[in-house]
């Protein structure tokens, strides 16, 4: 990706009165990162997500995999029905989607079912969970011609949901704690108001013992690290909190998360030593949060292994955990087969691989295009 013009700084000065004077009240003149993060993302009137129409797409800073391909929503449509089939096709069935920005891959999932699994399709419910009252307002227009109900987080009772809850890039939109190590303690990273009222950063203990328990859950050992004076990092203790919810909530199915991100031995590695905090605006990539702000996504990248441990710990078994990419290939190597042979109206004898390779530029097609 080329890198950004960071000159042109535009960024939304009523949201910046609203940060600095957030700091102003606080006892010591300072937020923590994830405070300032939330803000900057989620203020009801003027952060990131309540402001930008289109900020997800072609036109806006970033793009997502349902922005691709219809085959992303198709794919998973067909793994919900391969649930519902473990279910024993059941009467009621609910599909949960989390923060679905502007409802494209629950129009794909929605639109394929309907064409291609009536049975299944008039069977589900489809719940949407979204935060920003803009991107809600578009998803409504979107999808007004299917049976979709928008809930909140606290309007989803408990062992209520049998079915699945899922979500495409949501943990990595979670605002993160930022953490440093200066001799040899993990410490907070916080934001405050310089006297040009510029923001800058300054670090303190850190603003609650979870940032420390985050570390003996994914057992990861910091300081063994070598040269660990100045490492940085994020520690995402919402999406902890997340799968806390999502284990109360539901009561029999399954729990399917799509995001950047490692293991925690990869995500928590020496020599990654700056973090995975990265910034969006209109395709390009920096690592400023305090630039332009309001106008670009922030994100950070997710750690598995934390919601792999949170999710045992919460009565979740865990599955399974494979790369995007693998996922899409298999299935629609999968799908192709099938419609190959049905096409042919005869079993071939087929040498898998070559399948496979002439489907894989199949798939560079949809998603490089
Ligand atoms: C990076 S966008 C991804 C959108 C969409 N899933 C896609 O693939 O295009 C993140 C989405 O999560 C939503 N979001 C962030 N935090 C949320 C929360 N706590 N609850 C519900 N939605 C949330 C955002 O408003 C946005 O719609």
């Amino acid at each position: 990706m080329n890198q950004p013009q960071l000159t042109i700084n535009n960024s939304n000065e009523n949201l910046c009165e609203i940060i600095h004077q957030r700091i102003s009240e606080s006892p010591k003149k300072q937020i923590t990162f994830a405070e300032y993060m939330d803000l900057v993302l989620y203020h009801p009137q003027h952060g990131y997500y309540a402001t930008h129409p289109v900020n997800i797409g072609k036109q806006g800073d970033f793009l997502t995999s349902p922005h691709w391909s219809n085959d992303f929503g198709e794919l998973l449509a067909e793994q919900f029905l391969q649930m519902w089939d473990i279910f024993q096709r059941p009467n009621n069935f609910t599909l949960v989607e989390m923060g679905a920005g502007k409802g494209i891959l629950a129009e794909q999932i929605l639109g394929y079912l309907q064409q291609t699994h009536l049975d299944f399709f008039q069977t589900i419910e489809y719940l949407i969970i979204e935060k920003s009252e803009v991107l809600k307002a578009e998803q409504k227009q979107r999808l007004n011609s299917y049976q979709v109900k928008w809930f909140e987080w606290d309007e989803i009772s408990h062992n209520s949901i049998t079915g699945c809850f899922f979500s495409n890039e949501l943990v990595d939109a979670f605002s993160v704690h930022k953490f440093i190590i200066e001799n040899e303690e993990i410490r907070e990273i916080y934001v405050t108001s310089d006297s040009d009222g510029k923001f800058v950063e300054i670090t303190d203990k850190i603003s609650t013992p979870e940032i420390a328990e985050y570390f003996k859950l994914v057992d990861i050992d910091l300081l063994s690290f070598p040269n660990v004076e100045g490492y940085q990092s994020e520690v995402n203790l919402q999406a902890l909190d997340w799968m806390k919810i999502l284990s109360d909530k539901l009561l029999k199915g399954y729990v399917l998360t799509i995001d950047y991100g490692y293991q925690a031995a990869r995500y928590y590695n020496p020599v990654r030593r700056e973090g995975t905090l990265q910034c969006y605006y209109q395709h390009h990539r920096n690592n400023d949060p305090y630039w332009n702000i309001g106008r670009q996504d922030i994100t950070a990248h997710v750690d598995f292994t934390a919601l792999e441990k949170q999710g045992n710990l919460s009565g979740l078994e865990t599955l399974g955990f494979t790369q995007q990419g693998l996922f899409l290939r298999r299935g629609l190597v999968q799908r192709n087969f099938f419609l190959f042979l049905s096409l042919k109206g005869e079993v071939l004898n087929l040498n898998f691989s070559v399948i496979w390779k002439a489907m894989e530029s199949n798939i560079y097609r949809s998603f490089k295009k």
